[in-house]
């Protein structure tokens, strides 16, 4: 009984900080390529509709980023300078988002560079007092001859879940998501947010509304103590994502 006593004193005793500190707002730093970028990916309508007031945040996505671009041009530095600036009031989450582009020929980056990009950034969020989640990339929406979409991020994908996994960092299947509901959608559906009438890759601004859903629901359904009290919920867009049915 004694001992009984004095372990719930004790749990008690350690729990309130955890509290205490999940009560802070979350700052999102949201770090990718164009797929995450204002006008044509899903960060600003993430920010925009799905983030409860008095959480905020910065996107940070960058179109044509590659995991070596996206240091090299100063970007990696502005976040990480943004974590220490907001962390004392904020939990200051940095979602990481990559592939589209390490994976074109041209880019000069190898899978394993962008295997170990990935884990260096993510480190290195966690150092500067930031939680790092991998995102695995946003399908394209280019459809083939039996109706489905080309997965031809499926190696990204394998590879950021693989950082994920085996280092114990948050993480959510971004890809396997998308290419389900534009899968469910169907071509013609699934166009309605194409960017241009052609570019099956880049968001116009309500499909980024749309996809920026896909990505808090996941976070919601994965980590509900970390993200449900800071998330504006829509569940009339939920309800029709998880439908397979167009929004
Ligand atoms: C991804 O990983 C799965 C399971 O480990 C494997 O079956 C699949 O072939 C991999 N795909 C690619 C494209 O690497
Ligand atoms: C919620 O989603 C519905 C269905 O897609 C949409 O019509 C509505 O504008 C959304 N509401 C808000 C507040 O964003």
């Amino acid at each position: 009984m004694r001992l009984l006593a004095s372990s719930l004193l004790f749990s008690a005793a350690v729990a309130s900080p955890l509290i205490e500190r999940a009560a802070k707002p979350i700052y999102w730093l949201l770090a990718g390529d164009s797929t995450t970028a204002p006008a044509g990916g899903w960060g600003d309508g993430f920010l925009s509709t799905t983030v409860a007031s008095g959480s905020t945040g910065h996107n940070y996505g960058h179109g044509g980023a590659t995991t070596a671009s996206f240091r090299a041009g100063g970007d990696w530095g502005k976040v990480i300078k943004d974590i220490g600036t907001y962390k004392s009031k904020y939990d200051v989450y940095t979602t990481i988002q990559f592939g589209h582009n390490d994976q074109k020929e041209t880019s000069g980056v190898t899978l394993d560079q962008y295997k170990a990009n990935l884990l260096k950034f993510a480190q290195e969020v966690t150092s500067a007092g930031g939680q790092p989640i991998l995102l695995t990339p946003l399908t394209r929406r280019n459809f083939q001859s039996n109706g489905k979409v080309l997965e031809n991020l499926a190696t990204q994908r394998n590879i950021t879940t693989q950082v994920a996994t085996s280092n114990n960092i948050k993480w959510i299947d971004l890809n396997i998501a998308s290419v389900n509901y534009v899968n469910a959608l169907g071509k013609t559906a699934a166009s309605k947010y194409n960017l241009a009438s052609d570019d099956w890759t880049h968001l116009n601004t309500w499909g980024g509304v749309v996809f920026a859903r896909i990505v808090s629901d996941l976070l919601v359904e994965k980590y509900p103590s970390n993200f449900q009290a800071y998330t504006k919920a829509n569940a009339t867009l939920s309800a029709l994502i998880k439908a397979g049915k167009p929004a």
